[in-house]
């Protein structure tokens, strides 16, 4: 599938597994291989919409075996330029507890093994054969998409923290103690273990990105309970699922129709030698 069918992504992520009432779902091909599940088309306030569950539908997923590529390349080969990336995360700091949305401006990558970039100079199974091609990554989010996004939260009285740095680990296991209190001591504000390489990948095929955390938990470092659980995370994110999905919408209606900023001309004056769809 091609064309515009959507302008603007949502990857929801765990325990965010649907996101639009009235849908159509496609499944997309990409030269990466599959996205994480269908994307499913809709329309919120005039402005289409495509969203995908990262993880998959029923989590089959784990966070470094998603297909990011596939994910953003699907997107962008749907039509859309701008996307949001809600996920779940633990706090670093006692004051991002269970509840805090935190819209971060830096991030730092931790992971240990996964494909992110486009541009690796393999040849792909179309024939195709990327160049190399480095980059300018300093401020990873965009910057309109991150104004909007507080404006939205906001807007529905949830006041959220404007910037701090998301590190994200390889997982699935949440982190050890030791980790944790490494991570808090470098002043990063929030752990989570999706945002990379989702925002350089989508940088480099020139689409805006920006990331919403949901604190679920505090990470081991910050605690003194018994560390971190997959189901804490997920009856957090539950609870707050509803006041998330508000936020998205709002979000969603007020991004600007036109790009502005820096990343809608990431490659300029590069070669990237394969074709973006
Ligand atoms: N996602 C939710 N909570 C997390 C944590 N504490 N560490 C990593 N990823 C998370």
């Amino acid at each position: 599938m091609s064309g515009a069918a959507a302008e603007i992504g949502v990857i929801g992520g765990s325990g965010f597994y649907s996101f639009l009432d009235d849908v159509t779902e496609v499944t997309v091909e990409t030269p990466y291989g599959d996205p994480s599940d269908s994307l499913f088309l809709g329309e919120i306030a005039g402005r289409r919409v495509a969203f995908l569950p990262r993880h998959g539908r029923k989590h089959g997923l784990p966070p470094h075996r998603i297909n990011y590529r596939a994910n953003l390349w699907a997107l962008r080969s749907l039509g859309v330029r701008q996307v949001l990336g809600p996920c779940a995360v633990g706090g670093l700091r006692p004051e991002y507890g269970p509840g805090t949305l935190l819209v971060p401006d830096q991030l730092v990558d931790r992971t240990k093994s996964r494909a992110q970039t486009y541009y690796d100079g393999v040849q792909r199974a179309d024939g195709q054969v990327p160049n190399v091609v480095h980059l300018t990554f300093a401020d990873p989010y965009c910057p309109t998409g991150r104004q909007v996004a507080l404006a939205a939260a906001r807007g529905r009285g949830w006041e959220a923290v404007d910037g701090g740095t998301l590190c994200v680990i390889e997982g699935p296991r949440f982190s050890t103690r030791a980790e944790s209190r490494w991570h808090a001591a470098q002043g990063w504000s929030v752990v989570g273990m999706t945002g990379h390489p989702e925002a350089v990948l989508a940088r480099e095929l020139e689409l805006c990105y920006t990331s919403l955390t949901l604190v679920t938990d505090l990470d081991a470092g910050a605690e003194s309970g018994e560390g971190v659980s997959h189901a804490e995370v997920l009856e957090v994110f539950g609870e707050n699922i509803g006041r998330l999905r508000e936020v998205l919408f709002d979000a969603v209606a007020a991004l600007p129709a036109g790009r502005d900023c820096p990343c809608a001309t990431a490659l300029l004056g590069q070669e990237p030698g394969i074709e973006l769809p």
